[in-house]
């Protein structure tokens, strides 16, 4: 009930679903009235820590995610945004202290890092990334890869990068030149589906003109404090963060 809209756009009860942007990605947007039955994702009232310091970093982040949705997440430097999909993957450098994730119906948080990435949760981590003459897919494999080898895995073939059901990609625009930022969203949008959903960390409104958002969020200190469409994008673009302060 009421669930397919994360809680801190209620607030506002002006919020609408950004249809224009969800048929950019060819979906339809999900209202209160659907089931749960295509909720990826939710994420409730979830704190953690930095494991050695003890030190708050996510204070309280709610988030959900259906199938065949894109949701970026901006905001400032340090705001928790690639803490928060670490802490989605496992990372070892962060303690859950509060608050629930299930992803596609079970709880998230019980299972290992290798587990998770097995059940269809793909992550590239933020780096600056160089991928002179590489092709899209290989990006995206290479990025699993990375991870996978941290792990101790082998590694996934092209095909089976695919399969993942929530890709969170932490700024793969970063270093990217205007040619390359368009083969990576090429292939952003070819792994698109109505069956899975993508949640990128990005600063720049440039490469949500080509993977359309069907939300956006704003992070500041631990938390999602402002949901909106690609508008929301925009308006920071133009404005910076202060331009979204009291909108
Ligand atoms: N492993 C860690 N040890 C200590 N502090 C950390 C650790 N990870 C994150 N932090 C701190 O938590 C805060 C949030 O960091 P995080 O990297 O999540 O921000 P971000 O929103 O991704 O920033 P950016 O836009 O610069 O990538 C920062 O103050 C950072 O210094
Ligand atoms: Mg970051």
């Amino acid at each position: 009930m009421g669930q397919s809209q994360p809680t801190h756009t209620r607030k506002k009860n002006s919020m609408q679903l950004p249809r224009a942007a969800a048929a950019a990605v060819d979906i339809e947007p999900q209202n209160a009235s659907t089931s749960n039955s295509n909720v990826l994702l939710e994420v409730k009232g979830l704190t953690a820590v930095v494991t050695e310091s003890r030190q708050e970093i996510l204070k309280g982040i709610d988030l959900i995610i259906h199938q065949g949705e894109v949701h970026a997440i901006m905001g400032k430097n340090g705001s928790g945004k690639s803490t928060f999909s670490k802490v989605l993957v496992g990372h070892p450098d962060y303690e859950v202290t509060g608050g629930t994730v299930i992803f596609k119906g079970e709880n998230l948080l019980d299972k290992e890092p290798e587990v998770r990435c097995h059940s269809g949760l793909f992550m590239s981590f933020q780096s600056p990334v160089e991928i002179p003459g590489v092709s899209n897919m290989d990006f995206l494999r290479m990025a699993c890869n990375a991870r996978r080898s941290t792990l101790g895995l082998t590694e996934l073939g092209p095909l089976e990068v695919l399969e993942a059901d929530l890709a969170i990609l932490d700024e793969i625009d970063s270093g990217l030149d205007v040619d390359a930022l368009q083969d990576v969203a090429k292939a952003v949008n070819g792994l698109l589906t109505t069956k899975n959903a993508v949640l990128m960390i990005t600063h720049y409104q440039r490469l949500l003109d080509s993977i359309k958002p069907t939300y956006v969020h704003i992070m500041e200190n631990g938390r999602i404090v402002k949901t909106g469409n690609a508008s929301l994008a925009k308006q920071l673009e133009e404005g910076g963060y202060r331009a979204i302060a009291d909108v």
